[in-house]
């Protein structure tokens, strides 16, 4: 992580990605589908969000703000019936911002099927009492796998940031 930020971050203590991650666990309903009895994309972004927000939350001890959702992609059809799981994990943090991964599985209770039909980058803002942004706890990382997934959040970050300055 970057020496300024880490200065800048002294007073508050860091936290692993294992300490905030979140496991959440949904049974897809009739309401959750479509008239072809497949998840709605629109309900799974939604608890996406929510996975990754707590997970956030965890990290900061704060509310936080979605404000940035890149591209997700739909690799399999979730069936109404079927048990979605979703994994959300802090990949990286910078001042007040924190870039959360979420994995969503698909698990077929009658088989014990399961298989990864998701994968999105969410990024959190920490908000204070007056909904200002505010810092974030440091990200400790122990394994390599860790300090390769935040060089890649780091490279993420850069692109969000230069398609912000576009818009
Ligand atoms: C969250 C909010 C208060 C932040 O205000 P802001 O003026 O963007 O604040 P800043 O420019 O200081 O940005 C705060 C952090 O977010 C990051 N950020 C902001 N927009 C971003 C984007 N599109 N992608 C990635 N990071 C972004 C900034 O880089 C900064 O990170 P850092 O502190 O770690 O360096 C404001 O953007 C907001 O209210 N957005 C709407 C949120 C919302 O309604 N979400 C849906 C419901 S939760």
């Amino acid at each position: 992580m970057d020496k300024d930020l880490n200065e800048h971050k002294k007073h508050l203590k860091g936290k692993t990605p294992g300490q905030s991650e979140i496991e959440m666990t949904q049974l897809v309903l009739p309401n959750d589908t479509n008239i072809l009895g497949n998840l709605l994309g629109g309900q799974l972004m939604h608890w996406i969000d929510i996975a990754g927000a707590l997970a956030a939350s965890r990290h900061s001890n704060k509310v936080v703000a979605t404000v940035a959702l890149d591209s997700l992609d739909f690799r399999h059809p979730v069936r109404l019936g079927e048990m979605v799981i979703l994994k959300a994990r802090l990949t990286w943090v910078g001042r007040t911002s924190m870039e959360v991964s979420v994995d969503v599985y698909a698990e077929n209770m009658k088989t014990g099927n399961t298989i990864l039909t998701n994968k999105a980058f969410i990024t959190f803002v920490a908000l204070d009492d007056d909904g200002k942004p505010t810092e974030v706890p440091p990200l400790i990382l122990e394994t390599e796998e860790e300090r390769r997934v935040y060089k890649e959040a780091e490279k993420r970050r850069e692109y969000r940031l230069k398609r912000r300055e576009k818009e």
